[in-house]
Order: structure tokens, then sequence, then C-alpha cells
């Protein structure tokens, strides 16, 4: 029999299991504990309805919908508190969240339990302009802070692809094209609001405080970010402002091989240009943002790059950016000013998922997402589009360079048996490439459902069973997002 066809019986069989297990998995939660948790938050703030469950069981990766048995729409964080107590008690799962839009299965339910949606919890709680914080409520989105920052001369710059929640971005580490100059959330975060399995609450850096930097103790926040929900449900985050530059400029490159594209990010880097980002897209990608965002670029491999500063050093930055191009064989460096432009090249950036699923309808997405030491980064990337060539895949790249991190977007028909294992190969493939350049396995996806084996060649045992016994003493019980990460 063909391995093709084998491989489909299996997944048939395996889907049969996964009912089966779901379905228990309902019995698990009785008519009685749904009763209590509307208690808690009111009937309208609860839902058993399939379609519901179906909804939260999934983020927007190819692993199979997970639904919860119920979903709850706490309103505070006494409410959270209250149902993550309820939820101990009874020994039943929790599994936070937010804009569902994690690329690692993250929310899906593995194992059943009470999906709490946070969403309704988005106020901005505390604006402290001179001292460059904010405090949010866990349902505010980072488009939505920067919409209410827009008067305060200020910004919050970490964007994700996707309008993610802010305590989900904590939570899952998340970073996005403003990195290289700003960081990601695990440098953005202050102080967080964290309610464990058992209902406790905690303050990772002591309740009310927002210093700028202290050497008390473990570095609880830093552990909570990047936890994937596994330790604790992030109910508010403190997080760091920057101040709106003088001038943007955004710039716009194309080049006659990936290795010049490449090369030139490094030289940029190294010549001390302070960019604010700086983003590769291979030929397949910029044709299918083209099509996607109704722009006109060159199908080449590119670079998108945005500079901050005053006038007259974005004009020097500019200039040195552009040589560095030239010297690397690019003949067009177009650039501009004008907010509209600049806007409409940034979404088209932010829509190079949906911009790639449209190049298959009807397929999956798989976006991987490694990183290596940036000297590595021409290296990998070749080898990246040469075994996409071999594996006979669809997987345009696109990432932020500066950082070393790029993705490889592989979309494919999730019912074709072949094509999905030869999508997983790929990526454990291209995982372990990343390891041996003393890379990690994920730069900014994190480790959800999909990397956990990754993980433990990436950190080795020691970490991996210290990682287990912090687990162990702030979630004894193992309810917290269970069978994600570890
Ligand atoms: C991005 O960089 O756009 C996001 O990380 C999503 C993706 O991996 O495509
Ligand atoms: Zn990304």
């Amino acid at each position: 029999m063909k391995s093709s066809l084998v491989m489909a019986r299996l997944l048939r069989v395996l889907g049969g299991w996964r009912s089966y297990c779901s379905k228990r998995q309902q019995e698990r939660v009785s008519d009685d504990f749904v009763e209590t948790l509307k208690a808690v938050v009111g009937e309208p703030n609860v839902s058993i309805a399939a379609a519901v469950r179906e909804q939260h069981g999934h983020d927007e990766s190819m692993h199979r919908c997970s639904p919860p048995d119920a979903v709850v729409w706490p309103q505070n964080v006494e409410q959270v508190s209250q149902l993550a107590a309820l939820c101990y008690d009874h020994s039943i799962p929790i599994i936070p969240f937010g804009t569902g839009t994690g690329m690692e299965g993250g929310v899906n339910a593995i194992q059943g339990g009470i999906c709490f949606n946070l969403t309704r919890m988005d106020r901005v709680l505390e604006l402290n302009a001179d001292d460059f914080s904010v405090t949010v409520e866990p349902g505010v989105t980072h488009k939505a802070l920067n919409s209410y920052l827009r008067d305060s001369g200020l910004w919050f710059p970490v964007d994700p692809g996707a309008d993610a929640s802010l305590c989900g971005m904590a939570a899952t580490g998340a970073s996005g094209t403003n990195a290289v100059r700003y960081g990601t959330m695990l440098e953005n975060v202050i102080n967080l609001e964290v309610v464990l399995a058992n209902g406790k609450i905690l303050y990772t850096s002591g309740q009310g405080r927002r210093f700028r930097k202290s050497s008390a103790g473990y570095n609880l926040t830093g552990l909570f970010v990047g936890s994937e929900g596994t330790l604790g449900l992030i109910t508010t985050a403190t997080l760091r402002l920057h101040g709106i530059p003088e001038a943007t400029v955004a710039a716009v490159c194309p080049f006659p091989s990936i290795q010049a594209a490449v090369d030139s990010t490094v030289q940029i880097l190294q010549s001390g240009v302070q960019v604010a980002r700086i983003e590769f897209l291979d030929d397949v990608m910029m044709d299918a943002c083209n099509k996607y965002s109704g722009l006109t670029n060159a199908v080449a491999p590119t670079l998108f790059l945005e500079f901050h500063g005053s006038n007259q050093g974005l004009r020097e930055q500019l200039q040195r950016a552009e040589e560095i191009t030239q010297q690397n064989g690019s003949s067009h460096f177009t650039w501009s000013k004008e907010l509209e432009e600049r806007k409409q090249l940034w979404a088209a950036r932010h829509n190079a998922w949906y911009a790639t699923l449209a190049l298959r309808p009807g397929c999956k997405g798989y976006s991987t997402d490694v990183c290596v030491p940036i000297s590595r980064l021409p290296e990998i990337i070749v080898e990246t589009k040469e075994d996409l060539k071999a594996s006979g895949l669809t997987g345009p790249l696109v990432g932020h360079v500066g950082d070393g991190n790029f993705h490889c977007i592989l979309v494919f028909n999730t019912e074709d048996a072949d094509e999905h294992r030869r999508v997983m190969e790929f990526g454990k493939r291209l995982g372990r490439k990343a390891l041996a350049m003393n890379g990690t396995c994920t730069g900014e996806h994190g480790i959800g459902l999909g990397k956990r084996q990754l993980l433990k060649e990436e950190i080795g045992p020691e970490a991996m069973e210290t990682m287990r016994q912090i687990k162990a003493v702030l979630d004894p019980k193992n309810l917290m997002n269970p069978g994600k990460v570890l």
C-alpha cells in the first residue's frame, strides 16, 4: 500500500480517537459546574454552544481544532481569580484566550477545560506619559493602544502581524517588525498582574511598580513573558512606551539575489545605521504581496526599511543605507516620508500571512520562525530556498532579518497526507538547521504544540527539567494550558 494511503487511514483513525476524547472531556464538565461559572460572571458570559467552543479551539495555525468544554468571559481580575479557583478545586484545565491569532496552537484545548476569553477586559488603566509607561487590561490590542496614545507623543512599537492583544503578546513573547530597534515584548514589559491556577494573584515586579530597571530578586516578569499560558493568566500588563520620532522615512529596495539583500542587511547593521525596521521578502512573497495588497513593486528579493530620527540624522542614515545597497547590486532605492505611502507599505507587509494563504485558496498555512546569529543568515536562507525546491513545497519567505529571524510560510493542503508530512519534516529540518547554527527554533511564535521536541533539543535536559520544576511549583495540578511548551 502506498505510504500516503497508510498515512490518510492513520489520520482518520486519529480523528476518530480525537472526537471520542473530546466527547469524554465534554462529560467531565458537569451542568452544575457550568452553573457555578455563571454564578461568578453572569449567564451571558458563559457559553457551551458548539460553534463558540469550536471558534475557541484553534488559532491561526494548521493545528487541528480542539474545542474547550466551555468558554467564559470574565470582566475583572476578581472574577478571573474566582473562576480559576473553581477550576482548581475541580481539577479542570484553564486555557487563556486573547484574539486567537497565535501561530503554534497555543489556545487549542487539547485536554478540554475552560477557555478564559479575556477580551472583555479591555480598558487602558493608567497612562504615565512622563514615565513612558502604560498599564492595560488583557483585551487591549497593540493597535487599540496606539490609537489611544495618538495625542500623547508616545507609542508602543511591538507589532506582530495580527492585531493581537497585548497580554497575549506578553504570554507568547511576541515581537514584530520594530524589534530590531525597540526590542521584543521581553524588553518592553515592566510588570504583570498574574492569576495563578489556584486563583491567587501575584505582581511580577510588585503591585503598582513601574520602574525603568531593577535588580530585586528573580526576574518573574521575564519568567511569565513567553510562558504561553502554562504558568498563569496575565490580567494586566505595564508596558514601556517610546517617544514618537521627529521624522520617519520608509524605503523599498529590490536586489538581484537573496544573498545581496541579506548581505546588505548585515552590512547596514554593522555600519551602525540604526534602522527601525528591516524586513526581507523573497520574490515569491513580493509577488503575493503585490497581488494581495495592490502594490506594484518589482518581483525580486526585496528589503522594506524604516528609519526614525531627526531630519538631519535621517538624511545621513538614508545615504549610508543607499550606498550599501548599491554596492550590493541594487539600482533602485526608493523612499518616502508620506504617511499614507508608509502605511500602505507596512500594511502590505503585515498582511504577508494572508497574501500567502491567498496563493492557494482552501489551503492552510504553517509559518516557521527560526532565528539565527545574523552572520549565519545568508547561509540559512539560501539553504532554506534549496530545501523548499527539493521538497516540492510552496513557502514564500518574509522576515525580520535585522534580528536574524525569518518566516517560511508554508501553504499546503491538510487533506493531502503526503504534502502534510513533507511540511512537517521541512519544519523540523529547518529548526534543527537553526540549532546547528547556535540559533533558536522559534524567534517569536513560541513552542505551543508543534515545537516541543525542538525545545528539548535546543535547551538540553537540565534546563528542560528546571522548566518542569518551575511549572510544578506554580501549577502543581498541571491545569494551566496543559500539553503546551513542555
Ligand atoms: C509576521 O511576521 O508577519 C508574523 O510573525 C506572522 C508570520 O509568521 O507570518
Ligand atoms: Zn514575524
